[in-house]
């Protein structure tokens, strides 16, 4: 019987035009993904473009989504064994981001709108991030830590919008830990080797007597920066600091400037789950630093898997299945990207 309800859930999920298709290209990853009829989202098929040399290069980052896009979505197709024609929705990232990646994902959406003559939906990146959070971890009405490439923001639904109650003045948290490793001959992306090194470096201490080094702990009121630290981490290695040594301490200082505003978010609105999002939020050492600071104060912390904490198609899928599912479409006039949208401009029609 079991078997025979699971085959007709299945024949139900295949049939045409069921999955919304979601397609990121903010900034250097290109990234299909699908959640089905019920919101129910599967992994995306990505690929991230890694400079050389130097920064990333907008136009550069463009080329390669346009090169990549063709494989990346047969690829998805394969791994789900679904075609166009299970395709009933497209969403894409309209912003913020990079504006010339930003437009070639508007430009692949509305060729697959018009050619499968479905609907398409052009949704916010950060808004993303915290919807596939909600529900992967099954939270109701968090504060939302969102650590990022480019951006770091204390969020919480307030009266129809996800509202910024602080965030950094200056560069993401992301991008710094990408810049320190930069410069110390790391490639992009540093975040996940400055969280190696560290990790390296604590084992290697008499933990008692662990003493880091002094860096700068920059937060301003509800607010963060983070070039000062980056400045003053780089300074100690000029001066023959160990790189693991200062890689600790970097996370450490950051993470706590981080971990700081959140609580006092938490305190000043009353809510009591704390949500990570964002690719930094992958970090472990960053997770553990919220989940003490949220069990000290009775309340929760949360993360979603990693494969949803960095820039992926799937989130965009959901938050265009969500948006979809409350009567919001958009016009190939209404298409353009935004390369400044911000968290607070979209209207939650769907939150509590
Ligand atoms: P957004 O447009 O939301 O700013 P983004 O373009 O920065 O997104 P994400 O995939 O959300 O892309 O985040 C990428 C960032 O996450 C990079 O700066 C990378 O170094 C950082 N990162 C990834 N894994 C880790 C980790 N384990 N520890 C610290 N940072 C990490
Ligand atoms: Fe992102």
């Amino acid at each position: 019987m079991l078997r025979v309800q699971e085959q007709w859930l299945s024949a139900v999920n295949m049939a045409k035009g069921t999955f919304t298709l979601g397609i990121e290209s903010t900034a250097h990853t290109l990234s299909f993904g699908l959640v089905d009829s019920d919101g129910i989202p599967l992994p995306s098929s990505s690929d991230t473009i890694r400079p050389e040399k130097g920064g990333i290069h907008p136009r550069e980052a463009a080329d390669h989504h346009k090169d990549i896009a063709n494989q990346l979505l047969e690829n998805l197709f394969e791994m789900h064994g679904i075609s166009g024609r299970h395709i009933g929705a497209v969403a894409y990232s309209q912003g913020p981001g990079l504006g010339p990646c930003l437009r070639v994902g508007a430009a692949i959406a509305r060729g697959i709108s018009s050619k499968l003559d479905v609907p398409m939906v052009g949704v916010n990146h950060c808004v993303a991030h915290i919807e596939i959070g909600k529900q992967q971890c099954g939270c109701n009405d968090p504060i939302l830590l969102y650590v990022s490439g480019g951006n770091t923001q204390v969020i919480a639904h307030l009266e129809g919008k996800y509202r910024v109650l602080g965030e950094t003045l200056d560069i993401g948290i992301g991008n710094m830990l990408d810049k320190f490793a930069r410069a110390q001959g790391i490639p992009f992306p540093g975040g996940p080797v400055i969280e190696r090194l560290a990790a390296e470096w604590l084992q290697q201490q008499d933990s008692p007597s662990l003493q880091g080094l002094e860096l700068p702990f920059a937060v301003r009121g509800m607010d963060l920066a983070f070039s000062g630290v980056m400045t003053a981490a780089q300074r100690l290695i000029d001066n023959g600091s160990d790189l693991g040594a200062v890689c600790w301490s970097l996370q450490e200082h950051a993470f706590a400037a981080c971990v700081e505003v959140a609580e006092r978010a938490l305190s000043h609105t009353g809510k009591s789950e704390l949500l990570l999002g964002g690719g930094v939020a992958c970090n472990s050492r960053l997770r553990t630093m919220c989940k003490q600071m949220a069990e000290e104060r009775s309340s929760s912390s949360h993360a979603p898997p990693r494969m949803y904490c960095i820039d992926n198609g799937t989130m965009i899928a959901l938050l265009g299945h969500i948006e979809l599912e409350h009567g919001r479409t958009t016009s190939l006039a209404e298409s353009a990207v935004n390369q400044y949208l911000r968290t607070d401009e979209t209207t939650v029609t769907w939150a509590v």
